[in-house]
């Protein structure tokens, strides 16, 4: 019988989002063939601002047809300050993808790694295993540019749009849970913490709320709430104590970056991005323009994000010899 085959789009992007996919691609065919059982059928797509820059276009044509076809998408990074549309933002097509594919669940985890220089002098820094759950089809990120969706947007005044629906958020807290429950059957707290900004805006009260409503669901994991700006505090003081983290999706953008600093910078910071019939893996960094072309980037957050599809492939097709490769 034929090993079974996953189709796995590949958009290598820019700068050293293209030497960290191949290094995380080096290592993922490694682990195949140690394991055996599987293969895997990468393909490149072109997309990115080098790509935009020599085109027009930021990407290929049937780049996006292809990506909705492969079993997981894989991404190195995308974007170069230097390259920008007229209204001054960047070429992002990896936001579009995003939300043709509602990849609503942003999973970051972010854990110490041995040997890894530790930015806290507390000797429980060796402990931080936490995972930051970022929504990211809606919230703050719902008017990006590349949406075109600003309600007033002229010379003298420029509004964006923090939007929250009952329906995301309803799957993006019941994704928590069931992580928690996962991470608890693996020896971590089994605790959600809803990060917010509840006391201030009717959006973030709304999203507690579904977030009690949901937790009445699953009673064997632990809850907690903190608004954003003390949850920013507490990762500094004592990041051991949590375990998964719930949030917004700005919100979640700007602290998976202070975690990722907490643990060797943005060269470990893994990414998942989880929707309901598609998923992307990135490492969580940019195309690092200050470091390309020098055989500096560190690939470890991509080849991580590499694990973690393998992980989601054996976890949607109950293939085991995905999650020995993961
Ligand atoms: N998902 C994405 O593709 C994505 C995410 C963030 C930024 N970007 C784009 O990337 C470009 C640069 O953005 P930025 O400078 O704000 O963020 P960045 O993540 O590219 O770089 C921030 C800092 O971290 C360092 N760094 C990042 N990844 C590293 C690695 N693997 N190894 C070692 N050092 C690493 C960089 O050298 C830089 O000093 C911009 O065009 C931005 O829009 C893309």
């Amino acid at each position: 019988m034929n090993a079974p085959r996953f189709e796995i789009a590949v958009i290598k992007g820019d700068g050293i989002g293209i030497d960290v996919t191949d290094a995380a691609l080096a290592v993922i065919d490694a682990a195949r063939h140690r394991v055996g059982g599987f293969d895997l059928d990468c393909q490149d797509l072109l997309a990115g601002a080098g790509y935009f820059q020599e085109t027009g276009r930021d990407m290929a044509p049937g780049a996006e047809e292809a990506a909705a076809a492969a079993d997981a998408i894989f991404l190195g990074a995308i974007g170069l300050p230097a390259v920008r549309h007229a209204d001054g933002t960047e070429i992002s097509p990896h936001l579009r993808l995003r939300e043709i594919f509602q990849l609503y669940a942003g999973v970051r985890p972010v854990k110490a790694y041995p040997n890894v220089p530790q930015r806290l002098a507390d000797p429980r820094a060796a402990e931080i295993n936490l995972v930051i759950l970022r929504e990211s089809t809606e919230g703050l990120f719902y008017s990006a540019a590349v949406h075109d969706r600003s309600p007033v947007e002229n010379d003298d005044e420029v509004q964006d749009l923090l939007r929250i629906t009952r329906a995301t958020t309803e799957k993006l807290h019941d994704f928590a849970f069931r992580l928690a429950q996962k991470r608890k059957s693996r020896g971590h707290k089994g605790m959600v913490t809803c990060v917010d900004k509840a006391n201030v805006f009717r959006s973030m009260a709304f999203f507690r709320k579904i977030f009690d409503e949901r937790a009445g669901k699953f009673p064997d994991v632990e809850t907690a709430y903190s608004y954003v700006d003390a949850q920013a505090l507490e990762l500094i003081r004592r990041p051991w104590d949590f375990d998964v983290l719930v949030m917004e999706n700005m919100f979640g953008d700007i602290l998976s970056d202070l975690a990722g600093g907490l643990v060797g910078g943005m060269g470990m910071a893994a990414c998942a991005e989880i929707g309901t019939d598609h998923a992307l893996f990135q490492p969580a960094h940019g195309s690092a323009p200050d470091i390309m072309g020098e055989d500096r980037a560190n690939p470890l957050a991509a080849i991580l994000s590499g694990a973690m599809m393998l992980d989601y492939l054996a976890d949607q097709s109950g293939h085991q010899p995905l999650a020995d490769a993961a």
